[in-house]
């Protein structure tokens, strides 16, 4: 019964959304409604996302959130910058974004982006409040044209085991909610002497753990689904949480190697939903 449901609810998923590869932008525009151009929501909109950059800069953490206006005007934010960015590039990240939002998303009350430049932040807005809450749609996802490997039978066994562990490490707080440390990894595994696989996970710091690890799964399970097919390269998009993976270093984020890291003891899983059987399509 269990099996049956899930089964339901994973089919659900892959029907309604597999259309989204073909038209994926780096912006998702929410089909939630529309607001009138150049109304007084369209002006919260602006001016809330004009003071991002420097908002999101300000905070030691690096994650902003905001809002602004009167119902039923009243617009929610959140700006953040993945771990250790350096603060020029993230108010950058954060302004092309939030521009290139305005742009591709003219009149959508709801909408958010995770660029893919060499410095990953976030941007979303939307009229009703959503922090700490897990949104999985609408979820966008990209991959390159290539087979990952000849030998897919190795591939998904190396890659299992660092999507496992790395949704683990993402998920476990380790840090506040209102700093991007919190949920966020970055990892490079071996997969023959001479390729590597780099990728890189993050929720958003404000969700919990288990909503995180919810997010992720989701995310990482498609993966090898009818979405992205284990290509080469993947991108997977939601509004509460990024997933990333490629064979060369596409951001300037650390990739911490898992391979030497693996010797080090794991701290005692608190969630017993993960065991490694390095398979996310239970
Ligand atoms: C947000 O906008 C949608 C679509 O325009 C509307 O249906 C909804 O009632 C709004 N929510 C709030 C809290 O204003
Ligand atoms: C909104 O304002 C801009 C600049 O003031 C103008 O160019 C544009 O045509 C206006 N759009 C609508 C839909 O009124
Ligand atoms: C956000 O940025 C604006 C414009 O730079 C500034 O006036 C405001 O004080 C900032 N707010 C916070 C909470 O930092
Ligand atoms: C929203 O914008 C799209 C694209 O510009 C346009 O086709 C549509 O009519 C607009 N909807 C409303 C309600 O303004
Ligand atoms: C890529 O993988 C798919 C299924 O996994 C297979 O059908 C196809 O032949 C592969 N293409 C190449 C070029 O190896
Ligand atoms: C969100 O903003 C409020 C008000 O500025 C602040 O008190 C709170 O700590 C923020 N939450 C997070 C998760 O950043
Ligand atoms: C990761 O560490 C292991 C063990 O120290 C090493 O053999 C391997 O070359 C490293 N891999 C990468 C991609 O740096």
């Amino acid at each position: 019964m269990k099996q049956l449901s899930l089964f339901s609810i994973l089919c659900f998923v892959l029907i309604s959304f597999d259309g989204a590869t073909a038209t994926f932008s780096e912006e998702t525009c929410s089909n939630n409604g529309v607001f009138m151009p150049n109304g007084t929501y369209d002006t919260n909109r602006r001016l809330i996302l004009s003071y991002l950059p420097s908002n999101v800069t300000a905070q030691k953490g690096l994650f902003y959130n905001a809002s602004i206006g009167q119902e039923p005007n009243h617009i929610y934010a959140t700006g953040m910058c993945i771990h250790g960015s350096d603060p020029v590039d993230c108010s950058d990240c954060i302004r092309t974004t939030s521009d290139a939002l305005i742009q591709k998303c003219p009149n959508q009350t709801e909408a958010y982006s995770w660029p893919s430049g060499p410095t990953l932040c976030h941007v979303r807005y939307s009229n009703t409040s959503f922090l700490g809450s897990l949104d999985l749609n609408p979820r966008d996802s990209i991959t390159h044209g290539a087979n990952v490997t000849s030998d897919l039978t190795k591939f998904m066994k190396i890659w299992e085991d660092l999507a496992v562990r790395m949704v683990d490490a993402a998920s476990t707080s380790r840090s506040t909610p209102s700093s991007s440390d919190n949920h966020y990894t970055a990892n490079i595994a071996a997969l023959t002497v001479f390729i590597d696989i780099y990728a890189l996970m993050q929720c958003t710091p404000d969700l919990s753990s288990e909503d995180c690890r919810t997010c992720l799964r989701r995310s990482a399970s498609e993966y090898s689904g009818p979405c992205c097919n284990t290509k080469r390269g993947t991108r997977i998009v939601r509004p509460s949480c990024y997933f990333r993976m490629e064979l060369y270093s596409f951001s300037k984020a650390t990739f911490v190697n898992f391979t030497a890291a693996a010797v080090v003891p794991q701290p005692p899983d608190s969630q017993p939903s993960t065991t490694n059987n390095g398979n996310f399509s239970n």
